[in-house]
């Protein structure tokens, strides 16, 4: 079955040597030879400002730097984010671009009155996280309890509606052989292909 991916890039260094970034295009690769329909925006080649106030939150409208950002969200049935472990959870610019995008009217909406609950505006969509560290990634699993993606997940995704979250860990990326980078790429061409 055929699906509509978005890949969103959020590694804040634009270097293209960056394994997030040959992370991200195995998969887009795959994913479209396989027949899916595939957008790929890399978040560290836009410029966007800080979201600062709620009255910004609530009332103001998305930055026209991220207009065509927020239309792909809303376009794709699957996200797959991509990120570097940064201090133990998603790094602040990745974070930024969806303080902005993940507004209400956009992604949920307040309760109206008599209601009790948020209504999450993005259901049916699925999500992976590909998250690459420096340290193993079992530590960050068993002993850091994958805090920052857990938060990420439940706080927005799951928030929003996207759910199932799945999540793919790439671990001591600093010391890893290249053997090991090309059996990674290949993992990501597997899941792209699936479109999962
Ligand atoms: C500001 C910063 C904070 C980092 N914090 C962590 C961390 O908390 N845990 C960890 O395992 N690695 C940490 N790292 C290492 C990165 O996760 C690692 O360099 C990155 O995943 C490598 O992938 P890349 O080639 O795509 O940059 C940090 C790196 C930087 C620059």
């Amino acid at each position: 079955m055929s699906r509509r991916i978005l890949v969103l890039v959020g590694h804040p260094d634009p270097s293209p040597e960056r394994l997030c970034r040959a992370l991200a295009s195995a998969y887009a690769e795959a994913a479209e030879m396989a027949g899916h329909e595939v957008r790929k925006i890399d978040l560290a080649l836009l410029e966007f400002p800080l979201l600062r106030t709620m009255q910004e939150f609530e009332h103001g409208s998305i930055p026209d730097s991220l207009r065509g950002a927020a239309e792909a969200v809303l376009w794709a049935e699957h996200f797959v984010f991509v990120f570097p472990l940064w201090l133990g959870t998603v790094p602040a610019m990745p974070k930024a671009f969806l303080e902005q995008v993940m507004r209400p009217g956009t992604a949920f909406a307040y309760p109206a009155k008599g209601e009790a609950f948020t209504k999450s505006l993005l259901r049916g969509r699925s999500a992976r996280l590909v998250v690459t560290m420096g340290m193993p990634a079992a530590v960050y699993r068993i002993w850091f309890l994958s805090h920052g993606i857990a938060g990420m997940r439940r706080g927005i995704l799951n928030f929003v509606g996207i759910r199932p979250v799945r999540e793919t860990l790439f671990g001591m990326v600093a010391s890893a052989s290249e053997a090991k980078r090309v059996s990674w790429l290949k993992q990501m061409q597997r899941l792209g292909e699936r479109g999962i």
